[in-house]
């Protein structure tokens, strides 16, 4: 497996990939590797005969009182895992190649980022769709694979690949859970024993709405009035929202249209700020 800090390297690869015929698939994350994100990996592997995992923990995502600091950061631990996942490079650029000095051009998707997320940090998707357009720019992958976990991200830069015709298409790997239903993610490692009990909550929630929905149940406000009861059981959970939108606009829905309702929760347990979801 190969490692490649430098944007103009990671250029030249691709282009010599693609001058060979050979097709690349781009996982972008921002390290600290869990299982879920090893799933995205093994989800590449196959459809691209040259698998590029990005490491990068990309600063304009984060607001400046948000946990870009304290991010984790295990480069050793990810490439170990990536390799064994069947990656073939890793791209961990330091943060001067994507942002160097009098860095200034900022790409805004300003319809299906606006709600949800969008709300409670502003300028999150701004960052978003700037660092993944960049990187389909050095990595020119043919495919990309990202998580359903993130699922306004996802229909955010599904929008951004149309609106600025992209080529790359997205595939979308189911999100993995641990066994007791919380949603895989990094952010899971700063719960105390606690708060990752009542974290269970959310997925709980995002259940009972599942099984109301097999049971007939239709109309959205029963739906997340019955979610919003669920997390309100928890004095260490405040609720930032739970919503029921359209899975690609995220535009808010009445009534549940099976395949394309999508139930979103975020939610701040205590300092740490969780987010899930299903489709209905
Ligand atoms: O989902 C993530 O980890 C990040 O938002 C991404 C897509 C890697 C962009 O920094």
């Amino acid at each position: 497996m190969q490692i490649i800090t430098s944007v103009s390297e990671m250029q030249t690869l691709a282009s010599s990939l693609h001058a060979q015929g050979r097709t690349i698939a781009l996982v972008p994350t921002m390290g600290a590797l869990h299982a879920g994100h090893v799933s995205l990996v093994t989800t590449a592997v196959g459809r691209a005969e040259c698998v590029v995992v990005s490491i990068f923990v990309n600063p304009t995502q984060f607001s400046p009182n948000e946990d870009f600091n304290k991010y984790p950061r295990e480069l050793e631990a990810d490439i170990a895992k990536c390799e064994a996942a069947g990656a073939h490079v890793i791209f961990a650029p330091p943060a001067d190649q994507i942002y160097p000095k009098g860095y200034s051009t900022y790409i805004t998707e300003e319809f299906i980022a606006r709600p949800l997320e969008g709300v409670s940090r502003p300028s999150h998707f701004r960052g978003v769709t700037t660092v993944v357009a960049k990187l389909f720019n050095i990595c020119r992958p043919d495919v990309a694979v990202f998580g359903q976990k993130d699922a306004q991200q996802v229909a955010v830069i599904k929008k951004m690949i149309v609106d600025l015709n992209f080529t790359v298409a997205i595939v979308v790997a189911p999100t993995l859970r641990e066994a007791d239903g919380l949603a895989m993610s990094s952010r899971n490692r700063y719960l105390s024993v606690t708060q990752r009990q009542e974290a269970l909550a959310i997925s709980r929630a995002l259940f009972k709405a599942r099984d109301m929905v097999a049971s007939g149940e239709r109309r959205a406000d029963r739906l997340v009035a019955e979610a919003t009861h669920i997390l309100s059981q928890h004095r260490r959970i405040r609720v930032i929202y739970v919503s029921m939108v359209d899975a690609d606009t995220m535009e808010p829905q009445r009534e549940v249209i099976s395949g394309r309702a999508l139930m979103a929760i975020a939610v701040w347990m205590e300092d740490v700020r969780l987010i899930d979801n299903i489709v209905l």
